[in-house]
């Protein structure tokens, strides 16, 4: 179900364009109801081919918007928070932003408290409507947080959360994509080294990856049962993944999701 009026995205960089792309594709809304900013107009050409409304100009795109959603880096959020901060609280607005590390009560700083601010946190897959979005929101916007929660249900799945995991969110969701596309080309080219051609090996490894995720998605399983679903004694899935293990695979990974949880705590200052 789609929420009355037209949505602003101001910052359209990665996760910005994502958005715009999973919102048309969804069907639920037409390119003129998505306005799209960057101070680089520019390079926003292609875009403005296809439809969007496209402009530099911050404060007209949060005129025109219901949903103002902020995709800056956090570095950049707070100048721009402070500029739009008198238009948002003109009309009813909700302010949705998929900002790192940049809090409600961080925000409140500048924006009033009649203006809902909800905090999203989907991941690039968004554009092909298969983001994992973690959403949250003061106590006072809960009905405005279950409106935010269905744009991003045609974008994905989601889960409501509490504000203190938004940062764990953001690893496991946000930077989890990377994590497992490395963990995709390592199969490939492992593929390509028993045998098969680089496009075979990737098509391979991806389409077996999916699958891996929709067996836990679709039965609610565990990944423990679903391997031994694949396990023979004495058999080569058992022999790869215990070499895998000897050479640390869960380690690392667990040990890369730590890494990635102390820098995600910090990228504000930086
Ligand atoms: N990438 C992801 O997977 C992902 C996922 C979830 C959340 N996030 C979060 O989303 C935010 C954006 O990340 P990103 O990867 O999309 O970064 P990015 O590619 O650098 O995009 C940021 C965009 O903001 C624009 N911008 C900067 N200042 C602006 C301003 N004052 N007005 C309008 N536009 C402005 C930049 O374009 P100009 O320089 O042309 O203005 C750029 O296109 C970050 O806070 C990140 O933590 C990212």
């Amino acid at each position: 179900m789609k929420i009355e009026g037209t949505i602003a995205i101001l910052g359209t960089g990665n996760i910005g364009s994502s958005i715009a792309e999973g919102l048309l594709s969804s069907g639920e809304y037409k390119s003129e109801d998505i306005i799209l900013t960057r101070r680089r107009r520019d390079l926003l050409k292609t875009y403005e081919q296809r439809g969007f409304p496209v402009t530099e100009d911050n404060l007209e795109a949060v005129e025109k918007a219901g949903v103002v959603i902020l995709a800056v880096r956090p570095q950049q959020a707070e100048t721009l928070l402070d500029q739009i901060s008198g238009v948002l609280s003109r009309g009813e607005k909700i302010l949705v932003s998929v900002v790192t590390d940049i809090a409600i009560a961080d925000m409140r700083k500048y924006i009033p408290v009649n203006v809902p601010v909800i905090r999203v946190m989907p991941n690039t897959a968004i554009a092909v409507r298969q983001s994992m979005t973690c959403l949250c929101a003061e106590e006072a916007y809960k009905k405005e947080l279950e409106k935010v929660r269905r744009i991003f249900e045609h974008l994905g799945r989601t889960v409501i959360i509490e504000e203190e995991l938004m940062d764990s969110a953001t690893v496991l969701a946000a930077c989890g994509v990377a994590f497992f596309m490395r963990a995709i080309r390592a199969a490939s080219q492992g593929g390509i080294q028993i045998g098969f051609h680089s496009d075979e090996a990737l098509k391979i490894a991806a389409q077996t990856a999916r699958g891996a995720a929709e067996l836990l998605l679709s039965k609610g399983s565990h990944p423990e049962s679903e391997i031994d679903n694949v396990t023979t004694p004495k058999g080569c899935t058992i022999a790869g993944l215990n070499e895998m293990e000897h050479q640390g695979f869960s380690s690392a990974i667990i040990k890369g999701i730590m890494a990635s949880y102390e820098k995600a705590g910090s990228l504000h200052q930086g």
